[in-house]
């Protein structure tokens, strides 16, 4: 019965086929390591976050009234509400450490090079949109750090010269944050940009099965139609998308043998994750701010304003640049370089592990400066985090530019011809 329910099925939409082309007979790299987990984690998170969300929607009250005393029911009074909302809430960072991680796997290996440039550009519109998420789903608990956190960057809009004060007027919906913010920003949080994410999110694995995974020696598993002898081709099924197009070598379905493996990941993650839910939800002050949990007041201030920690690398960066136009586009610009990394790197092999020593010590001091960067954003700024912050920035910026420079005659490692293990 279920194998006719199938045909019929697949005769109007071709389930079967999709199911086959993107997850069964997917051809996959064969050496896939830990860095290669953090896709499928960042999938379950979005999940994650989407239900707990809509659950979380059902009881909360998006008015500048209510929001607070909402968020407070929820936590007391609704079934299983405090689980709901710790579950969304370290969602969020979850989110950012596993996209971090993503984003660094990605550098490591080359993998935003020819031709994954567009997979890159996708993923980063993701990183965008993801930020604006969260920056706006932080504004709905309405507490202090709310409050002021979103004063603080709504008013960056005001430094752009002419239409500065309009716009922010624009984005407010009110001379000062009210609960007319709150409501555009609900909207936005719950319905707009979730499904932006989706969409892209679905872009970004088409994207990806267009061109194929790379993988940690940057070696591709596809070779051009009649170059491989037939002894040395892979001696799995995979669907004839792949293979009509090129000899596949190196490569495993993605279905056993990934699906399990990310069951693995997905398991460890969930350790990690349930242990942070349930005995640090507040993640020390990092995941929920102390002043959150007092309603907002426009006229008292936090001692400290700081973004989540996720914000504080382009935080610093902002606040290390004395001039406030100078300091939006230095932190807008730190975004930007991302994108265009594809572009900055003009090498053409991928994998750290073939790259120059160069190469390699540069992308340690990218990642230590873009860590320092983000302690320093949720730290208060003094001079001496002003020193440092500014020469971190300098490192994170370096990065890129040294990249431009050295990437074009690299001395690299002869890169073998198929994957070694
Ligand atoms: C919601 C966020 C995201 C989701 C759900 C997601 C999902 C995935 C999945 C499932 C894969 C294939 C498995 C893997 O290679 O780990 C992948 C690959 C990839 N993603 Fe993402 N991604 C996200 C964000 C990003 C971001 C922010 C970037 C970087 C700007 C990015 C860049 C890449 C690249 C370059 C690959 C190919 C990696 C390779 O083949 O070596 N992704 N993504």
């Amino acid at each position: 019965m279920l194998a006719n329910f199938m045909a019929w099925m697949d005769k109007r939409l071709p389930l079967t086929d999709a199911w086959n082309k993107h997850l069964a007979q997917y051809p996959t790299p064969k050496n896939f390591n830990f860095w290669y987990f953090f896709g499928s984690l960042a999938m379950l998170v979005l999940v994650n976050q989407i239900l707990t969300g809509v659950w979380l929607t059902m009881s909360y009250e998006p008015s500048g009234d209510g929001a607070f005393a909402s968020v407070e029911y929820i936590m007391r009074d609704v079934d299983y509400g405090w689980l709901l909302r710790y579950m969304h809430s370290t969602g969020a960072s979850a989110f950012f450490i596993v996209v971090y991680l993503h984003m660094m796997r990605g550098l490591m290996y080359g993998s935003y090079q020819k031709p994954r440039e567009l997979l890159w550009i996708f993923g980063m519109l993701i990183f965008l949109v993801l930020m604006a998420e969260a920056f706006m789903g932080y504004l709905l608990p309405w507490g202090n750090m709310s409050y002021w956190g979103a004063q603080v960057i709504i008013s960056l809009f005001g430094a752009i010269p002419v239409i500065g004060d309009d716009l922010t007027l624009w984005i407010r919906g009110d001379y000062v944050i009210s609960g007319a913010t709150l409501n555009r920003f609900f909207a936005l949080h719950v319905i707009a940009m979730p499904l932006v994410l989706v969409i892209l999110v679905f872009l970004h694995i088409l994207a990806l099965h267009e061109v194929g995974s790379n993988n940690p020696e940057g070696t591709d598993v596809k070779k051009p139609k009649g170059s491989v002898k037939p002894e040395d081709q892979s001696k799995f099924k995979f669907h004839k998308q792949y293979t009509d197009k090129y000899d596949i070598v190196d490569a495993i379905p993605f279905h056993p043998y990934y699906s399990v493996k990310d069951i693995m990941g997905v398991a460890g993650f969930l350790i990690i994750f349930c242990w942070v839910m349930f005995f640090a939800p507040e993640g020390g002050g990092y995941f929920m701010e102390a002043p959150n949990f007092e309603p907002p007041n426009g006229l008292k201030t936090p001692v400290h304003i700081a973004p989540v920690w996720y914000f504080g690398p382009f935080y610093t960066i902002l606040r290390v640049i004395p001039d406030k136009l100078l300091g939006a586009i230095g932190m807008f610009s730190a975004i930007i370089v991302l994108f265009l990394v594809p572009w900055f790197d003009r090498g053409v092999v991928k994998s750290v592990k073939f790259r120059s020593k160069l190469h390699l010590l540069n992308l340690i001091q990218f990642s230590v400066c873009f860590i320092v960067l983000g302690v320093l954003g949720t730290l208060p700024a003094t001079p001496t985090a002003n020193l440092i912050g500014t020469i971190a920035t300098f490192g994170y910026f370096g990065f890129f530019v040294a990249l431009w420079f050295y990437s074009k005659n690299e001395k690299c490692k002869p890169v073998p011809e198929r994957v070694s293990h």
